[in-house]
């Protein structure tokens, strides 16, 4: 039904506890942030919103009508120093993005560094400027979007966000990019959209989905057809489970995956194929589906017939019959 389309990949980057996973709970209404060992991500992390989430969340159906795609695949990256190659590989898989930014601190290191993962990847992208609810003068509330907020707030208030988003605004032209609070933005083609939010209060979380939606109309309808074809895809978890055998968490950005498929995968060894055993994908709650066939842009858990020594973060590619088209691919992307 939605072959046409792939769903766009969403990466979320941004300096250690500057609000990324938070946000995204918000985004689920989940709450993984407060679940994390010390607070910190330590891995990729994929899910998916359909399109009627999406609209629930955004509280409108203005801006992605015109795109059919089912939904998006949000991924979560770590914004720890130690992880960067993870956020390099977020980055490389993403389609478009969300930079989380801490209102009251400001650029960091892994601010800097996201961007230029960005750059690199020349991944259009939108600015939160998290934690608006730690501005002097806040007059607490709570759900309800950036632009309803203002009128609750005190001038001082506004008067503090904007000085802060100001400062902002000032970095971001420094790397050479041009920014501004996205009710201010005459020209989307030009600049880069900053939107205000709380994960915590869950405010503006609607006006930065609006915003993406708006920018998955600009940059992707070309971007995301769906390529048909072998399934291609970046491994970002390993386990060896017991019952189970070797399962690769993936993200399948390309093509399709059917059980019964070999698999090219890279190893401490060297290249490997191994039999696609079954594939899962995540349904509702923490259950997991059995699915015969998967399509990209996908996160999916894929079970393999033998117990290899996987490489997270290296490609998984689906083979057809020639076995060293995909160990090339694999070398070069390993
Ligand atoms: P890493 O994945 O470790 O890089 O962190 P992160 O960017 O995912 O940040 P996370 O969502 O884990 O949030 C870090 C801390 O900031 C947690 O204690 C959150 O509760 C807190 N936090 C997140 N968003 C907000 C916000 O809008 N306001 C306030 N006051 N605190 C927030
Ligand atoms: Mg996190
Ligand atoms: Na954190």
């Amino acid at each position: 039904m939605y072959k046409s389309l792939r769903q766009p990949i969403v990466c979320v980057l941004g300096h250690v506890d500057h609000g990324k996973t938070s946000i995204l709970d918000v985004i689920r209404g989940t709450s993984v942030a407060k679940k994390e060992v010390g607070g910190i991500t330590q891995k990729i992390g994929a899910f998916e919103v359909d399109m009627e989430s999406f609209y629930r969340a955004s509280r409108t159906e203005i801006g992605m009508n015109k795109l059919k795609i089912p939904g998006l695949l949000f991924i979560d990256t770590p914004g720890h120093v130690a992880f960067s190659n993870m956020r390099a590989r977020g980055g490389a898989l993403a389609d478009i993005a969300i930079l989380v930014v801490d209102i009251n601190e400001g650029f960091k290191p892994q601010t800097v560094e996201s961007i230029e993962i960005l750059k690199r990847f020349k991944t259009p992208f939108i600015v939160a400027a998290n934690k608006i609810d730690l501005i002097p003068f806040f007059t607490n509330i709570k759900n309800i979007s950036f632009r309803d907020l203002q009128k609750t707030q005190r001038n001082e208030y506004n008067e503090e966000l904007d000085k802060r988003l100001y400062n902002l605004v000032n970095k971001f032209y420094e790397f050479g990019l041009s920014t501004d609070r996205y009710d201010r933005i005459t020209d989307f083609s030009k600049t880069i959209a900053i939107v205000p939010v709380s994960a915590k209060m869950a405010i503006g979380i609607s006006d930065a989905l609006l915003m993406l939606a708006g920018l998955a109309q600009r940059f992707l309808e070309r971007n995301i057809e769906y390529v048909g074809g072998l399934g291609k895809g970046t491994v970002i978890e390993v386990k060896k489970e017991e019952s189970l055998g070797l399962t690769l968490d993936t993200v399948l950005y390309q093509g399709s995956l059917k059980k019964g498929d070999r698999l090219a995968v890279s190893t401490r060894n060297g290249p490997a194929v191994s039999k696609v055993k079954a594939i899962f994908v995540s349904g509702k709650g923490k259950k997991l589906l059995e699915k015969s066939e998967v399509f990209s842009a996908q996160g999916i858990r894929v079970v393999l017939a033998d117990k290899l020594e996987v490489i997270p973060g290296s490609p998984a590619i689906a083979i057809v019959n020639d076995t060293r088209e995909a160990f090339d691919e694999i070398m070069k992307e390993s």
